[in-house]
């Protein structure tokens, strides 16, 4: 079942997702060459105690640290490590879901660290504008699969033949971290449900420079590796269905 969020709900959608795009904003402030992702990690898990939130990851079905690292070839769900030090040309996903007056806000952005190269900040660009064009469907009346249609479309006029990852999808957000409905990235035509005033949801594309195929790390059961070893990025915006169109709720 798709919530509708009431006035009072969609306040407190509004104020966790500024909060956590502030926490995002100071917690990549942190990142440069030679600092851990547990370390930032732990930066971001004391900083969101000291804005009055907690982080929703932490012990979220076992998962055992505060935001998501995803380095380079890892998809998403990529696990904080003290040896997963950041090196000049790395790219990197820092995930961060806060609750904040029982409310989540979600919103996760790529981080390019040094001399990149053209291909890979190719990748990093067209993933952002990718999210964008999905979320610029977003009105009342639009299909859900509006999203994922507008998301294909775009990035199959770039010459890179990119992966959109399928085994991950945006999601319903509210009192919940995850609620119906999944938002697929992809053309998926069976999806017919339409957007309502009052929905909120996540846009969140996972574009990969190889197959679209991943794999989960058998030891920690989380990290989601691309399947060829390409890389990888993604962009998240916690949004808002409105009367009339739509609030990204996670931007700055
Ligand atoms: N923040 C991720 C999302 O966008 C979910 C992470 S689940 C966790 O949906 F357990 F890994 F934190
Ligand atoms: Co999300
Ligand atoms: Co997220």
């Amino acid at each position: 079942m798709i919530q509708i969020k009431s006035k009072a709900e969609i306040q407190k959608m509004i104020d966790a997702g500024k909060l956590a795009a502030e926490v995002l904003n100071e917690t990549g402030q942190r990142i440069r060459p030679g600092v851990s992702t547990l370390e930032i990690n732990d930066f971001c898990h004391k900083y969101t105690l000291r804005r009055g939130a907690k982080s929703a990851p932490l012990n979220y079905r076992g998962f055992p640290k505060s935001i998501c690292t995803s380095l380079n070839n890892v998809v998403c769900h990529g696990i904080p490590k003290r040896e997963d030090v950041i090196k000049d040309g790395d790219i990197l996903n820092i995930d961060v879901t806060v609750i904040y007056n029982e409310y989540h806000g979600d919103t996760s952005r790529m981080f390019m660290i040094g001399a990149v190269k053209a291909e890979v900040h190719q990748l990093v660009n067209d993933t952002e504008a990718a999210m964008w064009e999905g979320i610029k469907t977003i009105a009342p009346n639009k299909r859900i699969n509006d999203i994922g249609d507008a998301i294909q479309n775009f990035l199959s006029t770039k010459k890179t033949n990119y992966g959109i990852v399928r085994a991950f999808t945006g999601h319903g957000i509210g009192k919940s971290f995850h609620e119906d409905p999944p938002i697929p990235h992809y053309s998926q035509r069976e999806i017919r449900d339409r957007m309502r005033p009052g929905m909120t949801f996540t846009v969140e594309p996972m574009v990969n420079l190889g197959t679209h195929e991943i794999y989960i790390d058998k030891k920690d059961k989380w990290t989601a590796y691309t399947k060829d070893g390409s890389l990888s990025a993604q962009y998240e915006h916690t949004c808002l269905v409105t009367e009339d169109s739509y609030q990204v709720l996670t931007k700055i």
